[in-house]
């Protein structure tokens, strides 16, 4: 796992191009699994969800017309980029710079999580994971979306040559950044599996875990309540 700082410069280069890029990549799916997410985490008007490694915001502006919603980034311009679409969209999302390791909010704060393709950048994971429950009222809610590898055996070869080979070439092209797309695969190949994670949020003081895959087991949705 490249150091923090390396990984924020990376997503500061990506940023102008990550939507783009997340549109042309995943095919527009994308639009589905977060849409999934938001069904999954059960919302009420009530309840105020921290959305963690916002990026540009997608997941915050979908949770928004449902529940009062913090979106969290340590880059910059990712975050610019989430208000800039909040405020286009007329979804009113509260933004703040932070790292997801140190949270600079009190314990028990709020009544949902979620991470969109976050989890995996993090330097300490159960360090994140832990940082993570200790936000989390109890009784509340954390939503993890992730890619996976494809459980279904006709996906598994197909997506091989797709994280080798089109996925570094697309990305570096479109976003001139080669290096960020060939992180991305190499993370993607090192992410641990369903069973190995739904772990490591039992370790991190989770009272229960279940998960789902989605698209084959291209990506995982995991659901832990605090
Ligand atoms: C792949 S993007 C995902 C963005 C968004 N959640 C989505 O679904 O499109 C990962 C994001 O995590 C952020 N990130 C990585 N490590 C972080 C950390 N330690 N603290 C806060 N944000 C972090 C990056 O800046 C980047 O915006």
């Amino acid at each position: 796992m490249p150091e923090a700082t390396a990984i924020k410069r990376m997503f500061e280069g990506v940023a102008p191009r990550y939507d783009l890029l997340n549109r042309v990549l995943s095919l527009g799916i994308d639009r589905s699994w977060r849409e999934r997410v938001v069904a999954l985490l059960e919302l009420e008007p009530s309840h105020h969800v921290l959305d963690l490694c916002c990026g540009t915001g997608d997941l915050a502006l979908a949770i928004a017309p449902f529940a009062r919603c913090t979106a969290c980034d340590f880059t910059w311009n990712m975050l610019t980029r989430a208000r800039g679409k909040s405020l286009a969209a007329g979804r009113p999302v509260g933004l703040a710079a932070a790292d997801a390791l140190e949270l600079p909010f009190g314990s028990a704060l709020f009544d949902r999580a979620t991470v969109a393709f976050g989890v995996r950048n993090l330097e300490d994971m159960p360090a994140g994971l832990r940082e993570i429950r200790r936000v989390l009222r109890p009784g509340g809610r954390l939503a993890i979306l992730e890619f996976s590898q494809p459980h279904r055996l006709w996906l598994k070869l197909p997506y091989r040559l797709y994280l080798d080979g089109l996925l570094p070439l697309v990305g570096g092209l479109l976003s001139r950044r080669g290096e960020a797309y060939r992180y991305l695969a190499e993370s993607i190949r090192g992410f641990p599996q369903p069973e190995v994670l739904k772990d490591m949020l039992l370790d991190a003081g989770f009272a229960s875990v279940r998960y789902e895959r989605l698209t084959g087991g291209i990506v995982a949705i995991h659901l832990a309540d605090a």
